[in-house]
Formats: C-alpha cells, structure tokens, sequence
C-alpha cells in the first residue's frame, strides 16, 4: 500500500527548514527517507509519521564521503522509484576569517558544496533513466552578496545557486527538475549552531518564519521555477536589489549584520 505512494528525501531534515519541507511533502501524501547526525532524526521521523506517512530516517555525517554515500544506499534500499530529492543540508560558522578554525571550514565546504554536488550525481543519475524528478538544491540569498564574517559560508551557497542553474539546463530536456531556493535569514537553529548569537542575525525578530520559507520553496519545486527567493517582501526586494548594488556595499552592509558584538 505505501509503495502506492510517492517517495522523496530530505537532507539535513532533523530540524529547522529540512524538517518543515519534509512536513510538506508529507501532507502531499509523499513516504521520506531523511537523514541528519544526529539522534534528532528519529524525533523528526516521529513527527512525520504523525501526517499518515511513510518516515525513514537515517543518522550520517554529510560532511564525509562515505556518510554521504551511506544515506543513499539508505534511500535506494528501500527499492522506490524517486519522485523528489532535497538537498537541503548546509552550515555556516559565524566570526573572522583570520581567528576562525580551517578545519571547521574545510568541513563547511564538505557539508555545503563537495556533498551537494556529490549526493547530486546520485540523485541525477537515478532520476534521469526514470525521464522525470523534481530536485530541490537549499542555497541562500547569501549567494547573492560577499557574506564578511561568514565569509566561507556565502561563496558557498553561491556555488549552490550556480549549480543548480546549471544542472538545470543541461537537464532540460530530461524530465527531471531542479530549482534553487534561495533562503533569506530565518528563524531556526542555523546562526545559534554558526555562533551567531550576538550578532543582528542571532536575533529571531530580524528573521523570515521557517514554515512560510519552506513553503515558498516547496511551492516553487512544484511550479518549476529556476530558483526562488523566499521570506517576507522586504527579504524578496533585498535579493533583487542586490543584483545592481555594488559588491563593495553589499560587503560593508553584511559586516554590520554579522559581526560579533
Ligand atoms: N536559517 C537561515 O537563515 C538560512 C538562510 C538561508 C539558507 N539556509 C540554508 O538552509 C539549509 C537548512 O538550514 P536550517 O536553517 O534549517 O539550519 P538548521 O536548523 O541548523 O538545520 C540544519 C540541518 O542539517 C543537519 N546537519 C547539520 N550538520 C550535519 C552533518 N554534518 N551531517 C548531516 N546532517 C547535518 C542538522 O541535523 P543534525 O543536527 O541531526 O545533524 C539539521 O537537520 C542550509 O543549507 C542553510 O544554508 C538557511
């Protein structure tokens, strides 16, 4: 019976927007293979049961190759054809360059480009035979601006963004999919978890609500757009006048927002 229904996965899904996309896709009647690193992921297959579905979760470091590959041996164990995929997993670490920790960087970029692009390949080459999908890749409007003080973080997120435009067109006559959404800030654990606190972005009332965020993406897959901006109007005006405000500025803004106090 649930082999009737559609099936998708979910990266980063224990909490935060993974979990409010996986909570979409279920009341559309979708079974899910979600995965994070920790323990949470069983909480958050919990409560997506609780809509009538399917939940499967699977607990992996998505910043190591094999943590990657070991969530979709997870996903094609279940012997489903794939409906949809989001790539939604992704961190940012808050602070200096100069002071910060390679290693926790190094790890951003495993997390947020080697890992996308590496659980892409995947997802693309499973889908494609099938002549159609529906691919979600979580980017940012960080990709959209020099992001100081984050600075790993939104050139990564920039790569994101490009990939997914690009697989797009290459993909265009396949039957699969893929849409960017473009995030801006929101109110989950992400700038607690980058050590953002005391910054303008460590407080909840300058962020977009997760649930409209997620719905708009989640719309946005469904519609397929390229890409999408999602938060509040002045999130969507802010994303578009960055395409003709110098980078300069949009450099010496992002400070302000992102220094720690
Ligand atoms: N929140 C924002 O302001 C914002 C804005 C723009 C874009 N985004 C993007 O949205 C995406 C989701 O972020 P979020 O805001 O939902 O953040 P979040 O609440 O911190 O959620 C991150 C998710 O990723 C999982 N995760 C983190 N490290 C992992 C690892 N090494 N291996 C496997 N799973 C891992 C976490 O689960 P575990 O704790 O179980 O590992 C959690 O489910 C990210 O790609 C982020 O760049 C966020």
């Amino acid at each position: 019976m649930s082999n009737e229904r559609p099936f998708t996965m979910v990266t980063g899904a224990s909490s935060g927007l993974g979990l409010e996309l996986a909570k979409l896709f279920a009341q559309d009647g979708y079974d899910i293979a979600i995965s994070g690193s920790s323990d949470r992921i069983f909480e958050a297959a919990e409560t997506i049961k609780s809509y009538g579905v399917e939940a499967y979760p699977h607990q992996a470091d998505a910043s190591t190759y094999e943590g990657v590959e070991a969530f979709w041996e997870f996903v094609k164990s279940k012997e489903r054809e794939l409906d949809a995929a989001v790539l939604n997993v992704g961190v940012s670490i808050g602070g200096s360059f100069l002071e910060n920790d390679l290693e926790e960087e190094l790890k951003l970029i495993d997390i947020n480009i080697a890992g996308t692009v590496h659980m892409a390949k995947r997802v693309v080459q499973d889908m494609v035979p099938n002549k159609k999908g529906d691919i979600l890749i979580v980017s940012s409007v960080s990709a959209t601006l020099p992001t100081p003080y984050e600075t790993v973080y939104g050139p990564s997120k920039a790569f994101g963004f490009m990939f997914a435009e690009s697989l797009r067109e290459e993909l265009r006559d396949t039957g699969v999919n893929v849409t960017a959404m473009l995030p801006g800030a929101t109110n989950t654990d992400f700038h607690h978890n980058a050590g953002m606190d005391s910054t303008y972005f460590g407080d909840e009332r300058n962020k977009n609500d997760k649930e409209l965020v997620a719905q708009q993406g989640y719309e946005a897959l469904k519609n397929k757009l390229d890409h999408v901006v999602c938060g509040d109007e002045a999130t969507k005006k802010a994303a578009e006048d960055n395409r003709t405000t110098p980078e300069e500025v949009k450099a010496a803004e992002h400070a302000k927002k992102a220094k720690p106090q």
